[in-house]
């Protein structure tokens, strides 16, 4: 789909890089042409997934372990990540969530998620946003949001709270950080299956198998189709996109919205047949 060479000039320190989207945003960005920082909280998941690069693409990874919840190791590692080669793109993909009764959660349930997706988020962009800036920099910041970023849901309360916030700083700092040359997108992600998500969210097979049907188009995300738009918010092809949140979820959340789509969706070939009968 794109030119081999695409992300050749860039350096990108993706959270949460050594599973699920994270790493498949990672690979394609390598066969794109550009050189990967990945993080995350476990050593071994890390180093599988950096061997498992190194040998595809020798040379373009590096690794750090580092709990982005953590501003002392956020500071510990972007000044390393600086010293060596200093990264010209950020990917804040790191989440957590479960899906559980609002009323159930405890404070630190609470935190648990804002730790990471809030807190780890605004840490990031922070930390490398100074740098960018006091280089002269110019950079891109792509956030991995939700749908519910925007209409809420129930069952996942922190997640939404994070979410939203991250939205919120997306659009907040590609005004206030436009002027510097850095470009913030994010982007909404429908039903992509992971181990990491599937696991914590859909209690058994046939929430999974309802989920799949859900969206419109009638099936789950492609990882290809994830790991493209993120290729091009990332490249100089967006260089005039910012603020903005692409959402690909085979419509799943347009669904939900239309007042009369869960009407039509009830009615019987008779009903049908019946309203007709009135014109
Ligand atoms: C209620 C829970 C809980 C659950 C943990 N807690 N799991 N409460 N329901 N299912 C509570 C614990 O009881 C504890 O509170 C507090 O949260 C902290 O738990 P820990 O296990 O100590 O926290 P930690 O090890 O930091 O784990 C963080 C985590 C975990 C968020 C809880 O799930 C995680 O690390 N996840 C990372 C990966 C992930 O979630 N990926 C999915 C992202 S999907 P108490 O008070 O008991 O001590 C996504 C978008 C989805 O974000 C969109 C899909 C369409």
């Amino acid at each position: 789909m794109y030119r081999s060479d695409l992300l050749q000039d860039k350096t990108i320190l993706i959270t949460g890089g050594g599973t699920g989207l994270g790493k498949a945003m990672g690979r394609r960005f390598l066969e794109l042409g550009a050189g990967l920082v990945i993080c995350g909280r476990r050593k071994e998941v890390l180093e599988e997934t950096a061997a498992e690069f190194e040998a595809d693409f020798p040379g373009r990874t590096r690794h750090f372990q580092c709990d982005i919840r953590v501003p002392d190791a956020i500071e510990e590692m972007l000044e390393a990540v600086w010293t060596e080669q200093p990264v010209n793109g950020l990917v804040n993909n790191a989440a957590g969530n479960f899906i559980a009764k609002s009323e159930t959660l405890s404070y630190r349930a609470l935190d648990a998620v804002l730790g990471i997706v809030l807190h780890g988020s605004g840490y990031m962009t922070l930390g490398c946003g100074k740098r960018w800036i006091e280089d002269g920099a110019k950079a891109s910041v792509l956030s991995i949001v939700t749908t519910y970023s925007w209409t809420g849901s129930a069952y996942v309360l922190p997640s939404v709270m994070g979410k939203s916030a991250v939205w919120a700083m997306t659009k907040s700092l590609a005004v206030e950080w436009g002027p510097k040359g850095i470009r913030l997108n994010s982007i909404a992600p429908g039903a992509f299956p992971t181990e990491g998500a599937w696991s914590r969210l859909l209690a058994n097979p046939d929430v999974a198998e309802k989920f799949e049907n859900y969206a419109p188009l009638g099936r789950f995300g492609d990882h290809a189709e994830l790991t493209n738009l993120a290729s091009y918010l990332m490249s100089d092809e967006a260089g005039f996109v910012t603020g903005e949140c692409v959402t690909i979820d085979g419509g799943a959340w347009l669904r939900g919205a239309g007042q009369f789509t869960w009407v039509g969706e009830e009615m019987s070939d008779d009903d049908w047949a019946a309203m007709a009968a009135k014109r």
